[in-house]
């Protein structure tokens, strides 16, 4: 058994969209394993496949009917197996995503659950509960759903269900013990055919406070990257949960990273140890500005609370669920994004990218309504779609694909040393030479909006500012630079670079 996941470069792959093996116009497993050369060229440890189990889709994946099997859209098991050999063979390992908090609404469990009375155990895998007021047409509770509106919907005979997300996403009742039960046998299931990991969906969500109390949001807003304390959320007990699954877990090798939105990094900390999971995104680092401050805090806060765990830190810049840095950035996004894709790669601890990144990509906000799949986008006018448009490996670009990526397309970017992919390239390579055995991170003196750290005999300058700042004081040469044409003198706003004494 190795620790191999403490230093890694994942790769999330958000399978509608990376890659299409069939030529239906949409991305599926067969893609994947196509392009799995393209992922050991760049230079990867793993990848982590957002869910491709069978679903209606309704949250792209995300309302799992059967945890088992792969989706007709995705392709079938033995294309599975088939990606999981080729990834083995390249030394690329596989994480795939749990979705444990809700299953769909078209899951038998909960078509059963429907036809079947209250008080049944049917019933009892989900949350069922009698409405307030007159008639009871009022839902039991306050809670919202965080794709907007109440977290209950009712049913025919006069109760409602509990879902945190879309009405096709049930809750399942984790005080069940068939639902623990069916978890462990699904964990089992996928590590039989040889995955490494897990991350795991809504990682603070499964168990609900007692008695299911209102949440009182004041005028707190309830969204998925909220920070609020609900009752629904974060409870301790769901890292009772977390016991029972890590002997499992530890038994084959394998590892889980929570996807769990906290109140705090102290709060993260406690999702994993020895008990817990692996590892748990820091989506404070992936919410920040690109500005020295903000990163500088949060990379310290991260990293002290990773330390008391003895737990390695888990950097995200993008994922399918926010707009994608480049957009997030603003002006001169992709210049900022390219500088901010080496602080990440140069932080202790492992760093997960979102396909299309290393093509330095950027959200496609026009979308015309017809592209708009997301369940939130119905409820909140809200759409994650933007980051989810198939990624362009070569011309001719398909619609919904806009023509400014006509220049970012695989093909075109894969010749020229200039382009964003070459720069991941060189930046992961870069990472196995001078990162993977550095020490800590010591700060340095810099002016301010400039980040500098040493590690080891690496020295890593961000210029989040608006003047160049001179290198000479900082020594060594310029081994990796986010500009084109890296000036040794001076580092222009916007970029970053590594140094080394060496
Ligand atoms: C988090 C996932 O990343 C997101 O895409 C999904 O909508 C929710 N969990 C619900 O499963």
């Amino acid at each position: 058994m190795t620790d191999w996941w403490r230093n890694a470069v994942i790769y999330q792959v958000y399978p509608r969209s990376f890659a299409d093996g069939n030529g239906d116009g949409a991305g599926d497993l067969p893609g994947v394993t196509e392009r799995l050369p393209y992922l050991a060229d760049l230079g990867v440890d793993a990848i982590w496949l957002s869910p491709f189990y069978r679903s209606p889709m309704v949250d792209g994946g995300y309302d799992v009917a059967d945890y088992r099997d792969v989706d007709p859209v995705f392709g079938t098991l033995d294309d599975f197996d088939a990606m999981a050999k080729k990834a083995r063979d390249l030394g690329i390992r596989v994480i795939v995503d749990l979705v444990p908090n809700h299953c769909s609404d078209q899951h038998p469990w909960f078509t059963r659950a429907l036809s079947a009375e209250n008080g049944s155990p049917e019933r009892d895998r989900f949350w069922f509960r009698p409405g307030r007021g007159p008639g009871g047409t009022e839902p039991p509770n306050d809670w919202r759903s965080i794709f907007g509106g109440p977290a209950w919907t009712r049913v025919e005979d006069g109760s409602w269900y509990l879902h945190l997300f879309a009405p096709e996403q049930p809750d399942l009742n984790w005080t069940n013990p068939e639902i623990h039960a069916e978890f462990l046998d699904i964990l089992k299931f996928w590590m039989e055919r040889g995955v490494d990991g897990f991350r795991v969906d809504v990682a603070h969500g499964m168990v609900k406070a007692e008695g299911l109390p209102d949440a009182d949001y004041g005028d707190g807003e309830m969204n998925m990257f909220s920070h609020l304390k609900v009752p629904y959320f974060d409870q301790d007990g769901v890292h009772d949960i977390y016991r029972t699954w890590r002997p499992l877990l530890d038994s084959y090798g394998a590892m889980a990273v929570a996807e769990a939105w906290v109140s705090s990094a102290e709060r993260l900390a406690r999702y994993v140890g020895p008990d817990q999971l692996n590892q748990a995104f820091s989506f404070d680092f992936m919410l920040a500005d690109f500005d020295a401050a903000q990163y500088r805090k949060i990379i310290e806060s991260t990293l002290a609370e990773a330390d008391v765990v003895g737990a390695p830190a888990t950097w995200v810049l993008s994922n399918h669920d926010k707009p994608r840095h480049v957009t997030r950035y603003g002006d001169d996004g992709l210049r900022k994004a390219r500088a901010a894709i080496l602080l990440m790669l140069a932080l202790p601890g492992s760093a997960y990218l979102y396909n299309g990144e290393e093509l330095g990509l950027d959200d496609v906000t026009d979308l015309a309504d017809e592209f708009k799949v997301d369940p939130a986008y119905r409820r909140t006018g809200e759409s994650r779609d933007g980051c989810r448009v198939a990624l362009p490996w070569s011309l001719p670009l398909t619609p919904p694909q806009p023509a400014r990526w006509e220049k970012l397309t695989a093909d075109a970017q894969d010749a020229d040393p200039a382009s964003t992919l070459n720069l991941y390239r060189r930046a992961l390579r870069a990472r196995r030479t001078h990162m993977a055995d550095a020490p800590e991170i010591e700060w340095l003196q810099a002016p301010a909006g400039v980040l500098a750290f040493r590690r080891g005999e690496t020295t890593v300058v961000v210029n989040t500012g608006s003047r160049p700042v001179p290198l000479g004081v900082y020594g060594g040469r310029v081994v990796l630079s986010s500009d084109d044409r890296p000036d040794p003198a001076q580092l222009p706003p916007g970029t970053a670079a590594w140094l080394t004494r060496l």
